[in-house]
């Protein structure tokens, strides 16, 4: 059985110039950009720190599309009451990182985003399957998580499968979003057909060598005609 659903793709602004993010956003978004992939970390559930609310306003502001935001904290359930515009947005929380995911899971449907749980590489598909009928995407993070720029798990691509697998044999409509050292080449490829429908990528995208534009029709270019085969 196969599927061809669009492979959206989500640049990461952690790799973006801060400095000008304003338009850094504003190009992804002129390249053809899907999502806008935005990393919360605070320092305690990844050893790094990057933004938060503040940062994720500002970026609203230069564009339309979706945010994919990523939050890499503990007990994010204790951030939903801050979130004020979050219909348009997409709230990712980790399963590691949540006490009661049932409970997370459903605080961010309330508040009319879509939601999604991230699996951190050392973490089963188990962990996210008793939510899954709930979930508009899953994260498998393909590096583990709290910087950009590292390299592909290569074993993470077996999960990508599995949690694939397991959502058409039950009948689900979540995505499978890949993050982590996502380029242009084979980790993007072995990803789409193995089930990925959402490709983070961030020093894939933001980079000096070359423009936002050509780097996402170069990610673009590279899994045109992919897809998934069970
Ligand atoms: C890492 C973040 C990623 C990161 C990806 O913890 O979740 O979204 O920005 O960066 P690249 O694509 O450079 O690996
Ligand atoms: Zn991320």
């Amino acid at each position: 059985m196969t599927s061809e659903p669009r492979i959206l793709i989500a640049p990461s602004i952690l790799a973006a110039d801060f400095a000008n993010l304003g338009r850094q956003v504003e190009e992804a978004t002129q390249a053809g950009a899907d999502l806008i992939h935005v990393d919360v970390m605070d320092g305690t559930f990844v050893p790094n720190i990057s933004f938060g609310e503040v940062v994720i306003d500002a970026v609203r502001r230069h564009t339309e599309l979706p945010l994919n935001i990523h939050l890499m904290v503990e007990e994010p359930g204790k951030l939903m009451p801050s979130f004020q515009k979050a219909t348009t947005d997409q709230v990712i929380v980790h399963a590691e990182a949540c006490t009661h995911l049932h409970r997370t899971v459903f605080q961010v449907k309330e508040k009319g985003a879509e939601v999604g749980v991230a699996l951190n590489p050392g973490t089963p598909v188990s962990a996210v399957e008793e939510v899954l009928p709930y979930l508009d995407m899953v994260l498998v993070m393909t590096v583990n998580p709290g910087f950009g720029g590292q390299s592909f798990i290569p074993e993470t691509v077996s999960k990508i499968r599995r949690l694939r697998e397991l959502i058409e044999e039950k009948g689900y409509s979540a995505q499978v979003e890949v993050d982590g050292g996502i380029k242009a080449d084979y980790t993007a490829e072995e990803s789409v057909k193995a089930g990925a429908t959402i490709l983070v990528a961030g020093t894939a995208i933001f980079n000096r060598e070359e423009t936002v534009w050509a780097a996402t029709a170069k990610l673009r270019g590279c899994v045109c005609g992919l897809r998934y085969v069970r």
